[in-house]
């Protein structure tokens, strides 16, 4: 059983949460190629070799999708709009893609569901991929472009905008581990990338709010990052990945200078003048999103900076391997809101597991118990007077999980991938319950 509706603040939003790569299919409506499209076609980059090509074909079967949010009782959906679908190019719109997405927010609206729109989850154009990317700080005038032509198409019906999602994945993890695309190793693009994404955000804002849109935030990633042991170098190692996780972004956006603990590895390899774009990426938000699933543990890799050798610790595990520690998300929200963001309002934008069935396919009862613990870990935090003011759930659907193709299956429903039928699992209707959606 997931706690019930009126322990939390009446007007807290509950929805859940897609990517349009991870779901609509990326060959559909006059797309053109992402980045992620030519790095899933490169060997050995996905586990499974496949790609968002076909997805769950979201594109033909969203309003099949949205009535599963309708009758679930959601209240909000956050989604994505494809900056490949709706400029294929990179910079010239293309009508057929704009017009997907303004049939799917007003079939929002004629749902109930308030439409939470991230603008940018991951799907850079090829071609401005071949232009070198977030590496060039051209980028933050390409999204600000992106981001004015989405806006003038679905604004008047947005309930929110987010410029980025995870810019820490759209960075670090894409140029520096390699593991997204476009799959860099290399400690120069990392930097620029840290940096460049954070002008796009400011860029973007600026635009946005000069066009007049409302309710503008970011949603960034957190994780624990503990000491793999008591020694001291292991507590450096965890220091220092907290900073480039945890911090880099979030004190940028809040006027409080990059950590001097990420900075002293990444300060030799940023752009020059970086320091004169602190002001603009410093610009005020409306709130902020927080993506939590996990922690991890750090213990000191010998050779190069940041000396980082992470592994997961004994607690139980998701299908992703990932530790499950809802007291984290608490955490996060606390220090946040006292280190950070004071009483900026805050959603919980994505928290969900990875979980394998076999026999009854939707028979998922340990997720239930996974987000009745993190439910209660923002009941905790609410009691402890952070300001929060939703929770989504990552994902509505099994979906593409990126690297990890299609094996990890996050959805409340489940995606049969050959019949493309959806499933509602155990934890739809226990949301359901919760919210009290229609019977149908
Ligand atoms: C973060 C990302 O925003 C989303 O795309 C991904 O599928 C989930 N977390 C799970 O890894």
């Amino acid at each position: 059983m997931l706690p019930s509706r009126t322990d939390f603040p009446e007007d807290f939003i509950f929805g859940a949460a897609t990517a349009a790569y991870q779901i609509e299919g990326s060959r559909f409506g006059g797309a053109g190629p992402s980045h992620w499209d030519s790095f899933a076609a490169t060997p050995g980059n996905i586990s499974d070799s496949s790609s968002g090509a076909f997805a769950c074909d979201h594109f033909h079967l969203w309003e099949g999708d949205l009535d599963l949010m309708r009758d679930a009782g959601f209240d909000a959906y956050r989604f994505s709009t494809s900056w490949a679908r709706v400029m294929p190019d990179g910079r010239n719109p293309n009508p057929q893609g704009l017009d997907f997405y303004d049939r799917l927010v007003d079939g929002m609206l004629k749902r109930g569901l308030k439409p939470f729109l991230t603008l940018y989850h991951w799907d850079l154009p090829a071609a401005l991929a071949d232009r070198g990317g977030w590496r060039n700080r051209d980028s933050a005038l390409w999204f600000a472009d992106y981001a004015r032509v989405v806006h003038a198409r679905l604004g008047d019906r947005l309930t929110s905008t987010a410029t980025l999602n995870e810019p820490w994945c759209i960075a670090w993890l894409s140029h520096f581990l390699g593991h997204h695309a476009p799959g860099l190793r290399d400690i120069r693009a990392t930097a620029r990338a840290m940096h460049h994404v954070l002008l796009a955000h400011a860029q973007g804002i600026a635009t946005l709010r000069a066009e007049g849109a409302k309710n503008l935030g970011i949603v960034l990633n957190f994780e624990t990052a503990h000491p793999a042991d008591d020694s001291q170098q292991s507590q450096l190692a965890a220091q220092r990945q907290d900073a480039i996780y945890n911090q880099w972004f979030i004190r940028a956006l809040m006027g409080q200078g990059y950590p001097p603990a990420a900075l002293e590895g990444l300060e030799p390899h940023l752009p020059q003048g970086w320091q004169d774009d602190m002001q603009a990426i410093a610009a005020p938000l409306d709130w902020l999103g927080v993506n939590y699933y996990t922690r991890t543990l750090h213990a000191h890799a010998p050779g190069l900076w940041p000396n980082d050798q992470a592994s997961h610790g004994p607690l139980p595990k998701t299908q992703m391997g990932w530790e499950i520690r809802p007291e984290g998300l608490s955490e996060f929200l606390l220090r946040l809101s006292r280190d950070h963001i004071g009483d900026l309002p805050v959603h919980v934008t994505e928290n969900g597991m990875a979980l394998a069935t076999s026999g009854d396919i939707t028979d998922d009862r340990p997720r239930i118990a996974f987000i009745r613990d993190h439910l209660l870990a923002c009941q905790n935090a609410l009691a402890r007077g952070v300001n929060l003011h939703g929770y989504f759930y990552w994902s509505l659907l099994d979906n593409y999980e990126w690297a990890h193709g299609y094996g990890p299956r996050f959805g409340l429903v489940h995606v049969d991938y050959d019949t493309l039928a959806r499933s509602p699992k155990a934890s739809w209707h226990a949301f359901r319950a919760m919210l009290g959606g229609q019977v149908t």
